[in-house]
């Protein structure tokens, strides 16, 4: 859908601040920050801005977290028109708070919404939203010991019809909170579950779209991980259910003993482009590591861990930063990945990424945004 709405003024999307007037006393704040765990423990303050068709995006606000007040009939809740984004505000060691490649996270926000057939929201508005937002919450972005602040914009079709079409109203919001260590690990080694039964995406489907329903397809899978003990699921092409694709929520690299650092190819349109697994695979070009986009099969991951060709494999995404697979189980059995622990190449990526967002490092490739 093209929303270059011509009757969006700048005004209308000028962000009118409404401040909580009883905040979070900052000693609770930072009681509440010791230990977040993920997605729980949510900041004060969320952005909104509408859309409606005919008048483009218009009062734009941030306002006190509140509830939503939906329409039952709203077509979100029936079908699925929903997008969403996840992206970290991090803390540097001068105090002040730092994005990670925010335009990257603008730019798939709008793939994702041209996918689902849903208004467009212009870079400079995600951003402006984004920064606003994280700007005035700022004391809720942790020590850089604890974690991070996590940010998720997200957009929903809020039109009262029944009918199934593209919708003509949505809003357009943003909320944050702090995020400790994704898996309950500490970043060591996950156990991942080789799921046979279900798929993720098909050719065609919405596996490049970030949309709920790309997540809500994944939990059966991610149930019958957890009953086999695994704290994450891998997910096989739908053709041949044989070539490794993606996990629920997080993109997958190998490491072999020549060194290489291989990850499953974008072409099959499949997979989520995600921005951690860009960074990174630049990082490790910057390095000199030898890099490969290609197709790699589960019975070749199970044959060369056995002989010991595959040395590491980790998950790469947001909210995972980049974390260690220490086994791979599935129906057939399964196998162990290295010695079960963490890797060389996997730490001194996992630290040279995080280096660079939380600020203790250059960043050559001009990727951070430093927003107070
Ligand atoms: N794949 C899926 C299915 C995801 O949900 C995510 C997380 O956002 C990723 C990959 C990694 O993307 P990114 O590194 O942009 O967070
Ligand atoms: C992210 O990493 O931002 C995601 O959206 C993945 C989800 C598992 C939280």
């Amino acid at each position: 859908m093209e929303t270059a709405e011509p009757m969006t003024t700048e005004s209308d999307t000028a962000f009118k601040i409404t401040r909580k007037t009883d905040i979070t006393p900052a000693a609770e704040r930072e009681a509440m920050l010791a230990n977040p765990g993920f997605g729980r423990v949510f900041t004060d303050h969320m952005a909104v801005v509408t859309y409606t068709e005919g008048k483009g995006w218009h009062s734009a606000e941030i306002l006190p977290r509140q509830p939503l007040m939906l329409d039952p009939a709203a077509s979100v809740l029936h079908y699925a028109q929903e997008i969403f984004e996840g992206m970290k505000a991090y803390r540097t060691p001068d105090g002040s708070v730092q994005l990670f490649r925010p335009d990257a996270n603008a730019r798939r926000f709008r793939h994702s919404a041209e996918r689902m057939a849903m208004a467009q929201v212009p870079e400079d508005l995600f951003l402006d939203a984004v920064t606003q937002l994280v700007k005035l919450d700022k004391d809720w972005v942790p020590k850089p010991e604890v974690g991070t602040l996590y940010i998720r914009p997200f957009m929903i079709a809020t039109e009262a019809a029944l009918g199934v079409k593209p919708a003509s109203e949505f809003k357009f919001i943003v909320i944050a909170c702090a995020a400790g260590e994704y898996f309950s690990k500490d970043a060591g080694p996950v156990s991942v579950w080789v799921e046979e039964r279900t798929v993720r995406a098909s050719r065609g489907g919405t596996g490049t779209a970030k949309c709920g329903g790309n997540y809500a397809a994944s939990l059966t899978a991610q149930m019958e991980g957890k009953e086999h003990g695994c704290h994450q699921v891998l997910f096989l092409d739908a053709q041949e259910r044989r070539w490794l694709e993606e996990m629920g929520g997080m993109n997958v690299m190998m490491v072999f003993e020549d060194g290489t650092l291989q990850t499953p190819p974008l072409d099959s349109g499949t997979i989520l482009h995600g921005i951690t697994r860009d960074s990174l695979l630049t990082l490790a070009r910057d390095r000199g590591l030898k890099v490969k986009e290609e197709r790699y099969a589960i019975d070749q991951l199970y044959g060369d861990a056995d002989s010991g060709k595959l040395k590491e494999v980790f998950a790469c995404g947001t909210a995972a930063v980049v974390t260690p697979i220490g086994t791979f189980k599935s129906t057939e059995g399964g196998c162990t990945i290295g010695n079960g622990q963490t890797g060389e190449v996997t730490s001194s990526l996992r630290k040279a990424l995080c280096d660079i967002q939380f600020g203790r490092a250059a960043d050559p490739h001009g990727w951070v945004k430093k927003i107070g």
